[in-house]
């Protein structure tokens, strides 16, 4: 596929076919984030890949921050369970954490530099038929959250990815032409 092709045909995918995702295939996709361009080679990015009772933990770990909301405690359980299920059932779920150095340009260079990995990741995955849903938030620092992923001190997540096969196709959002935000300085 061309890669402007990739670019514009990229979408956010939040419902996936029952198709499981391989080994091989979860491979591939780190591999493509491991070609980013990282300044001193730090290579900062971790991969933690969940498996079903990591991915119920993660859920749970949601769920009792989205259950906050809900004052029915049956409801606020209700809550913690489905959000809970809705991951477990999920094909694939990654999360991507960086080593954090104690130079704050260095952190910055690194966060920047595991993002550019997920870019490689998100275009890559059509190509091999899959779609791809980064995820972020407040939760990534819970520590029931992380405790799930099993992320060590001195590593911070900074993205969660759904991945499998996109169940359908969500029409493209529509973005600002780049001439409308661009100032040409002399
Ligand atoms: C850094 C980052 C964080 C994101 N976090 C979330 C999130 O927490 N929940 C969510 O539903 N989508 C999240 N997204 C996906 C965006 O909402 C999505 O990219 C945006 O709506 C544009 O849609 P598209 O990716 O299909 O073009 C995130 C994307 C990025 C790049």
């Amino acid at each position: 596929m061309n890669i402007l092709k990739s670019i514009n045909n990229r979408r956010s995918i939040k419902t996936f076919t029952d198709r499981p995702v391989s080994r091989g295939e979860i491979e591939q996709l780190l591999d493509a984030v491991c070609q980013a361009p990282n300044h001193r080679m730090t290579e900062p990015w971790r991969f933690y890949v969940l498996g079903p009772r990591a991915r119920h933990a993660y859920g749970r770990a949601l769920g009792h921050r989205k259950a906050k909301r809900v004052d029915d405690a049956e409801a606020a359980r209700a809550v913690v369970e489905k959000v809970a299920e809705t991951h477990e059932s999920l094909p694939a779920m990654l999360a991507v954490s960086v080593t954090l150095d104690e130079n704050p340009e260095i952190r910055e260079e690194d966060f920047a530099a595991a993002y550019m990995g997920l870019q490689n990741l998100s275009l890559v995955a059509p190509s091999m038929g899959l779609g791809t849903h980064i995820k972020t938030g407040a939760i990534m620092d819970d520590p029931a959250a992380r405790a799930a992923v099993g992320v060590p001190e001195g590593e911070r997540i900074v993205a969660i990815v759904n991945v499998g096969v996109p169940d359908e196709l969500p029409d493209g959002k529509v973005r600002r032409p780049a001439g409308e935000l661009t100032t040409w300085v002399e």
